[in-house]
């Protein structure tokens, strides 16, 4: 029993927040990418990946897969949208896997930043979309994927307390191919841009 306990204490020490293991970079790589997020990302992103600005998606809190993936896809131009294109192709672009780890580990370490609360019809409005989709429209339930809470998890990003107007934004990228997704393309298929705005102002209001 002891040292079954032991083995569990070891296991949470081994992993930081969203179950990132603190040592699957190395000391030197985990302090390069620390400077980078804080010299070069937080400038957009904002101090710990909270940013204020709409137009930057916060990273703090994010789950470390999901970031690890969309900066290879910004290096690989599947995120067409105009503000990925202009700001972070050339961004991703020089950075190696190890960095990008590194980065992907130091933004799912920060506390995520607390939610924004907006028009309350919409909110509620929004919530009914997130736990049980729109079966007239064949939309799925969003917490299936991204979780009751919308903390995400691995390769699921995520939503909780992110601006409404950059959720809002992807939606329509998935849309439209510009952001190209086969999974979020069909589910925002028959999604209207309204339930889009009601689902992106619920999502914006959920705290860590
Ligand atoms: C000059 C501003 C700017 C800088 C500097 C910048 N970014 Fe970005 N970043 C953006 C914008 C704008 C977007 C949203 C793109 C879109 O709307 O498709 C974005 C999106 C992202 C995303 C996707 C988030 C999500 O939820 O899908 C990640 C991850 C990211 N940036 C990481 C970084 C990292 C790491 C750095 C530093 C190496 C960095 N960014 C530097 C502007 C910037
Ligand atoms: C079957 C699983 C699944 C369901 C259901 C689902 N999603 Fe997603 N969603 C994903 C995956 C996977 C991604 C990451 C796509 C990528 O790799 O770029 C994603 C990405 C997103 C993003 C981009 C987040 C960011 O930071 O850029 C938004 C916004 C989003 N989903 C909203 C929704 C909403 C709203 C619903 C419900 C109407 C929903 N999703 C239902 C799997 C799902």
């Amino acid at each position: 029993m002891k040292s079954v306990l032991h083995s569990i204490v070891l296991l949470g020490a081994a992993l930081g927040a969203n179950g990132v293991r603190a040592d699957d970079v190395s000391a030197e790589i985990r302090s390069a990418a620390r400077t980078v997020a804080v010299t070069t990302c937080a400038t957009c992103h904002g101090p710990q990946g909270r940013s204020i600005t709409p137009k930057f998606p916060r990273l703090a809190g994010q789950n470390a897969d999901y970031i690890t993936a969309q900066m290879k896809n910004f290096k690989s131009h599947t995120r067409g949208d105009a503000d990925a294109l202009a700001y972070m192709w050339g961004m991703a672009a020089p950075l190696d896997d190890d960095l990008i780890v590194g980065l992907a580990q130091y933004y799912s370490a920060q506390r995520p930043a607390p939610g924004t609360m907006s028009d309350s019809g919409a909110m509620a409005r929004g919530r009914d979309i997130y736990a049980q989709g729109v079966a007239t429209d064949g939309v799925p339930a969003c917490s299936t994927c991204h979780g009751p809470s919308g903390a995400g998890i691995g390769a699921y990003p995520r939503l909780a307390g992110q601006s409404s107007q950059y959720l809002l934004k992807q939606l329509r990228a998935f849309h439209t191919n510009l952001r190209d997704v086969a999974v979020m393309h069909g589910i925002t298929t028959s999604l209207s841009v309204d339930k889009m705005r009601d689902v992106a102002d619920y999502l914006a209001s959920l705290g860590p």
